[in-house]
């Protein structure tokens, strides 16, 4: 999602009104509309409510203040997200072309410094709080985490994550994830997400994919 947002930001003309209305629209931060596949901020931000309220609960008697720094970058990404979102909605008021651009090259230097921050906080979680929770908790209670998040999520949201997550997986992650589905899933969820990766993942990994899982 990071880098989609990246691409979208530094190949959109700005001197484009209608375009940039629908990159504007596509950033929109609203979460009335989180379950919508196209929000790109609010995708991100959800991000810090899950783990907030399935991981960092368990996590803060062991953290040793890891877990109220994390928490402290999640707030400062929502603020990033939501400014965004903002500047992206003013930007359509300028009258003209050349305004637009030059307020559309402060908007990729905010988005970036997102990234920065964005990159930098998942970074910490992978390097700091993983190895401690895969120290401290059992497997079953680190399986019991992702399962009350995956049954938080509404269908639609679900399969809308999924949409991102499917083409970013390598063909090794894609074939355990959807041989897992296949022994754990009851058969409509299993072709909802295989119509589904067919539709996202490039056509040869999919087909790798697959060959791999007899799907
Ligand atoms: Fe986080």
């Amino acid at each position: 999602m990071l880098y989609d947002l990246s691409d979208r930001m530094q190949t959109n003309d700005f001197a484009d009104l209608e375009g940039t209305k629908v990159l504007a629209r596509d950033l929109e931060n609203d979460f009335q509309v989180a379950q919508s596949a196209g929000c790109v901020l609010c995708g991100l931000a959800f991000h810090a409510v899950e783990e907030e309220s399935a991981i960092f609960p368990s996590a803060a008697s062991v953290g040793n203040g890891l877990v109220p720094l994390l928490i402290e970058e999640h707030h400062d990404l929502s603020r990033r997200e939501v400014e965004i979102a903002e500047d992206a909605h003013a930007l359509l008021e300028n009258p003209g072309a050349t305004e637009r651009v030059a307020a559309g090259v402060r908007l990729n230097q905010k988005v970036n410094e997102l990234l920065v921050a964005y990159f930098t906080h998942m970074n910490r979680e992978e390097v700091e709080l993983v190895p401690l929770l895969r120290e401290q908790f059992e497997d079953a209670q680190q399986g019991a985490w992702q399962a009350s998040i995956v049954r938080s999520f509404p269908p639609d949201r679900l399969m809308a994550l999924l949409a991102w997550m499917l083409p970013a997986m390598n063909v090794t992650e894609l074939a355990e994830f959807l041989g897992a589905l296949q022994r754990l899933a009851p058969p409509p969820v299993v072709t909802a997400v295989t119509n589904l990766a067919a539709a996202k993942v490039p056509g040869p990994r999919w087909a790798e994919a697959r060959n791999r899982t007899g799907l």
